[in-house]
């Protein structure tokens, strides 16, 4: 049965059976404790839906340094409580069930649906390698979400790079990139009152110069760490990314002396895309996000004799022997899938985005063939309603786990909402989803009109009565 937590101390730097990192504030600066997490490191970027445990685990298991959460937004933090899963031996956030609308509240019971765990770390693992990244617009929630969940991540990330609607009309994701003083206040805040690294994921500004000034200032502010990617807010994620301007803006903040890691992320497909882009920037790390998922096993490592002359030769570009085949690659997911009690319309959709290369910059999809010599498909994907037939297509044992964990029976609530024809047929969904869309414009605008007419009445009758 999973337990609630005790408070958790800051004077031990051990995992405690409840399974806290707990952070001491003595062992040694928070900057030199960002400088050891991010120096040489090869990152897992944080993805929604797909930088979950499975996705986390299996990266660390092909050699990646450190992790990052998908962003998970301050209120959806706020509103868990923290357990300690004693079957998975992981720590989960679980939303609590005063969370929901009463109507949902119903809803669940009589469906007997269990609690979603909107975060869930396994803290032998992930120790010395999580950052959790935060969606937030306001200090005083992203401090105390952040709070939260502190004794168990090696830092706070706070996303200012997210275009989407729904991150920049809350004032969060890229709508921070605008608003300087807000952005700072943001990380000073954290800053001030965590014991943990605090950082951001940005991506350029207009030019060069604001990109530098920006950073500049959220280091000021005490960002301990910088990730940059290279594309604007209004750039479509299948075009090029600016890796020019991304090495001029790289270029001037280590010659500035910035003294605080700086993380390249954007079109990083190769081992040769990682060395040579470090070599020419002077960045101290670099973070993956599509080229993980089209196959993870990119954070293999070659070996000692061959990391010197990695970058010149093309022995690590795109068919490096390095790389494992995408069947071995999703057959490894489905164990740590089935390690971690992934939820099944997650894992699906995880291996579906595996299985193309449909976000891939488009000049570059030659480079990457998509082979499945066992036939497997999308639609074979889509159409399974469970992880044992999912396991059974890849023909992977049900039962196979990372280690010895023992998985629960109960599969973790759903959380996010799949649509299996997000992959079938994207353009129906994308249509479907306008619709609906200005359906609500449309009714929020009736409800504006009806109530702008009733005013009218009202001061109709308030004139007429008082003429009367
Ligand atoms: C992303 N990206 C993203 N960025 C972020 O800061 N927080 C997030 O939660 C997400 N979610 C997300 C989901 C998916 C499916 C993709 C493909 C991307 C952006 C990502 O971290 C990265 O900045 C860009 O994809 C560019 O890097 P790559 O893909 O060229 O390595």
């Amino acid at each position: 049965m999973a337990t609630p937590l005790d408070p958790v101390s800051n004077n031990s730097n051990e995992t405690t059976l409840n399974g806290s990192h707990r952070h001491s504030s003595t062992d040694s600066t928070i900057q030199e404790r960002a400088n050891a997490l991010f120096q040489d490191a090869e990152i897992l970027a944080p993805m929604v839906r797909a930088s979950s445990t499975p996705l986390r685990s299996l990266a660390l298991s092909y050699g990646c340094d450190l992790v990052y959460s998908e962003e998970i937004v301050d209120r959806a933090i706020t509103s868990t409580e923290r357990i300690y899963n004693e079957k998975l031996k992981t720590i989960d956030y679980r939303k609590k069930m005063d969370s929901f609308s009463a109507k949902v509240q119903r809803r669940m019971a009589k469906n007997n649906d269990p609690l979603p765990t909107v975060m869930r770390i396994d803290p032998e693992l992930e120790r010395n390698k999580l950052i959790y990244q935060m969606g937030t617009g306001e200090s005083n929630l992203a401090l105390s979400a952040a709070t939260m969940v502190q004794n168990d991540v090696d830092g706070i990330d706070v996303n200012m790079g997210c275009p989407k609607k729904f991150s920049v009309s809350g004032g969060m994701g890229s709508a921070l990139l605008e608003d300087l003083p807000r952005a700072c206040d943001i990380i000073s805040t954290l800053r001030r009152n965590l014991n943990v690294p605090v950082s951001c994921k940005i991506r350029l500004l207009k030019d060069d110069a604001s990109t530098v000034d920006f950073v500049t200032a959220l280091v000021k502010a005490g960002a301990n760490a910088v990730a940059i990617h290279g594309r604007e807010p209004g750039d479509e994620s299948q075009a090029a990314a600016k890796l020019d301007r991304l090495t001029n803006v790289v270029q001037l903040l280590k010659s500035s002396s910035i003294g605080v890691p700086i993380i390249l992320n954007g079109d990083l497909y190769t081992r040769n895309d990682m060395v040579n882009m470090r070599r020419k920037t002077g960045a101290d790390a670099v973070m993956l996000a599509r080229p993980a998922l089209f196959n993870a096993s990119i954070f293999i490592k070659p070996p000692a004799e061959d990391a010197e002359c990695e970058g010149e030769e093309t022995r690590y570009g795109f068919d490096s022997k390095l790389l494992l085949s995408k069947t071995k690659v999703v057959q490894d997911y489905l164990i740590h899938a089935n390690t971690y009690d992934g939820h099944v319309k997650n894992i699906k959709y995880v291996i579906c985005e595996m299985m193309t290369n449909r976000r891939t910059p488009t000049g570059l999809t030659p480079f990457m063939p998509i082979k499945f010599p066992g036939g497997q498909t999308i639609n074979d994907i889509c159409i399974c309603k469970s992880m044992d037939h999912l396991c059974k297509i890849w023909d992977v044992s049900q039962s196979a786990t990372v280690s010895t964990t023992t998985v629960s029976e109960n599969n973790a609530g759903d959380l996010h909402r799949y649509d299996d024809r997000y992959f079938l047929d994207p353009e129906a969904l994308r249509k479907e989803k306008e619709t609906s869309e200005n359906i609500t414009k449309e009714s929020k605008e009736e409800k504006k009109d009806d109530a702008d007419a009733s005013k009218v009445d009202d001061e109709r009758v308030a004139k007429k009565s008082r003429i009367e």
